[in-house]
């Protein structure tokens, strides 16, 4: 019998808030698989998350199929906009949602991870953030675009720069992309569909140099839409998965752990020849080149 097997294997993933994310349900597919987790919770999050978590609110969605709940060994704090505590400005800094955090720079939560636990088989890269996401490219700021490419994409290069060190051999990475990246999206603005084009690209050129420095692999998931946190507050994920459904080769809809399986076998040892790969799970919307539903296409 063929089986994910990833026990003795120690994964970071960076971007669970809740439970209704890619994330958590990558973080269930690989605890499914035994994997020990570690995960990365945004700053300003990380208290509410942590209290709901020991209130007992996610114990519905942390039950496993022998019965027992996902375990998190530790959950960093962690703002993978900086890179080191230098970085973090005086008005964040003393922002009453970081004033008592610390140590959530990449650099600092990498720093920890090797202290506490010293090396990693796996890193997750589930996290994204566009404060002008609302606003059309062509309105966009260019502090606007800035700061989603460097929160989107910037934030990829910068955790694997800091993690490869003390990535174990045979060690595997992903992140989370979208279509926008390559089709026009209207909605997915703020420069948005433009750090994830990014994402895209650094994909195959981190593969090439993370594969030939420490031999890790560096795939991406093109995922469809979930109605997760961060796509609620964009505003028309409804419409989008009404548009899936409709016009997808499969029009069931797309479920979290879709995602959350593919990203367990692409991360495990099943994988081991697939690097540098953009991999669409999105039920074969993106091979469309029209929509079925279309008005226009009615006689
Ligand atoms: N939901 C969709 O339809 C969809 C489709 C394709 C790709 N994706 C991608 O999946 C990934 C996960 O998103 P999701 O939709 O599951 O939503 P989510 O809300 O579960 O995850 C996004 C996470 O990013 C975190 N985050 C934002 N800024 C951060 C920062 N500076 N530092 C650290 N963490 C930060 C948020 O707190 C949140 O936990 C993202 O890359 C997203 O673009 C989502």
């Amino acid at each position: 019998m063929l089986n994910i097997d990833l026990k003795g294997k120690r994964a970071f993933i960076a971007g669970i808030g809740d439970d209704q994310g890619y994330g958590w349900a990558i973080a269930k597919a690989l605890a499914e698989a035994g994997a020990e987790l570690l995960i990365g919770t945004w700053t300003p999050l990380m208290k509410i998350f942590e209290m709901s978590l020991q209130k007992g609110k996610f114990d519905e969605s942390r039950r496993l199929s022998d019965g027992s709940l996902m375990e998190f060994a530790k959950i960093y704090s962690l703002d993978a906009a900086f890179d080191t505590k230098e970085d973090v400005p005086e008005e964040i800094r003393e922002n009453k949602r970081y004033k008592d955090a610390n140590g959530y720079t990449v650099k600092e939560v990498v720093d920890a991870i090797e202290k506490d636990f010293g090396s990693i088989d796996i890193f997750v890269h589930s996290l994204a953030n566009g404060p002008e996401v609302h606003k059309p490219l062509l309105e966009t700021s260019r502090k606007g675009y800035l700061a989603a490419v460097s929160t989107s994409s910037y934030s990829f290069i910068s955790l694997l720069a800091h993690l490869g060190p003390i990535m174990n051999p045979g060690a595997s990475t992903i992140s989370l992309t979208f279509m926008a990246s390559e089709r026009a999206f209207p909605g997915y603005g703020g420069g948005m569909s433009s750090s994830k084009a990014a994402l895209e690209s650094d994909t195959r050129t981190l593969a090439w140099e993370a594969g030939r420095k420490w031999g890790i692999r560096v795939n991406t998931i093109s995922a469809g839409p979930l109605r997760s946190r961060a796509a609620k507050a964009i505003g028309f994920i409804d419409t989008l998965i009404r548009y899936s459904a409709a016009n997808a080769p499969l029009a069931d809809n797309l479920k979290a752990m879709d995602i959350g399986y593919t990203a367990a076998f692409l991360l495990s040892p099943l994988a081991s020849g697939i690097t540098g790969t953009t991999l669409y799970v999105d039920k074969g919307l993106h091979v469309m080149g029209v929509a079925i539903d279309s008005q226009s296409l009615a006689t």
